[in-house]
């Protein structure tokens, strides 16, 4: 049996290269390995105000951008988790065991609500971990790769996981995540002490999976860099430290590799080559989407509910069972 691994992402603003970097590129490499389920969480994104067109829209890009990475409908089940119902039942009876002060100190939560004021912040906003982890367990999930910002709602799955299982008997695989050093997180092009961000305020803090060959040169051009001008790999140039990370990754060269390359040359060169090396990997990605119609996509996501459903309920009834619903 092949283990499982389950992780989503929200529609909601633009998907950037901390994204693919962090959470696609893995799915894409362990899609071989694993028995793997992605999701698009549109229930997620509405714990935020979202306009119904748009939300519509990103829903199927999305999954567009799992598809043009290399997301194989036929080795990898992609659906949108409206569609299946059983992520926001199996979430209301995890309610009744989380905790509210569990809540309260998730980070996101606190970053989001006090955004707006905690007054106005919504209750979805609040439960948000709790359908995360719903998600999470529905499926038998052995391992979820996610970036480091996803680490602390990971913990909390496992929390509810064994919570449950200690009250009602095993009924839930405790879930372990997968990231990788190099592309856990990946910094705004701005503010190295920041992560990149899909809701910055700046559209120069990241490079979005759809911006064009010139915003993307602008951006780079634009993005902050450490005192001196060598392109070292070091700790204490945390903005090139960065930048070098994502040439890295997208290149596949090594840290040091690149070091040596740029050994005699400034920021300026290694900052244009960067920018290049950005584009070549976008733009057949941003190709790719555009080959991809709204119908191919609604007919896999389709098929792709389908596949997950009969898990979803098997698992949900194991639940209703124990807990002693009716069935
Ligand atoms: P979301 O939509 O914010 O982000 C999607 C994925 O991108 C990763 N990520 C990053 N990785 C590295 N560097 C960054 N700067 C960076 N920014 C974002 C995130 O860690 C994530 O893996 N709560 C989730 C969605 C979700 C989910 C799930 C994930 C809902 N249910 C079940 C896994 C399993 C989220 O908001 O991701």
């Amino acid at each position: 049996m092949r283990q499982r691994i389950f992780s989503g992402i929200q529609p909601s603003g633009n998907l950037h290269l901390g994204n693919y970097l962090g959470a696609i590129a893995n799915w894409v490499a362990m899609q071989d390995e694993f028995d793997s389920i992605f999701c698009v969480v549109d229930m997620h994104a509405i714990t935020v105000s979202q306009d119904p067109v748009a939300l519509r829209q990103k829903t199927i890009e999305i999954a567009k951008i799992y598809l043009a990475s290399g997301i194989d409908p036929q080795k990898s089940a992609l659906f949108v988790q409206s569609h299946i119902p059983e992520h926001a039942e199996l979430c209301w009876i995890l309610n009744t065991i989380a905790k509210v002060p569990e809540l309260e100190k998730m980070t996101q939560f606190k970053d989001k609500s006090q955004k707006n004021g905690r007054e106005s912040a919504g209750v979805g906003l609040f439960d948000y971990p709790v359908l995360m982890a719903a998600d999470i367990l529905l499926y038998n999930t052995q391992t979820v790769p996610v970036g480091h910002d996803q680490v602390q709602h990971i913990e909390l799955a496992r929390t509810l996981g064994k919570r449950f299982n200690n009250k009602f008997g095993e009924t839930f695989i405790i879930p372990d995540y997968f990231m990788k050093e190099e592309s856990k997180l990946i910094m705004a092009l701005d503010d190295p002490t920041k992560k990149m961000s899909k809701s910055a305020k700046s559209e120069y803090s990241y490079i979005a999976l759809s911006d064009s060959e010139e915003i993307i040169r602008k951006k780079i051009k634009k993005a902050v860099t450490d005192s001196g001008s060598e392109i070292v790999y070091h700790d204490d140039k945390p903005a090139l430290k960065n930048l070098i990370n994502i040439y890295a990754l997208l290149s596949h060269k090594t840290t040091a590799e690149i070091e040596t390359m740029y050994v005699g040359k400034g920021y300026g060169a290694f900052k244009s080559d960067l920018a290049e090396v950005v584009v070549d990997f976008l733009k057949p990605l941003q190709e790719k989407m555009a080959s991809i119609s709204d119908e191919q996509v609604l007919e896999i996501l389709r098929v792709g509910a389908e596949k997950v459903r009969p898990l979803a309920r098997k698992k949900l009834e194991e639940v209703k069972e124990k807990i002693g619903f009716v069935i």
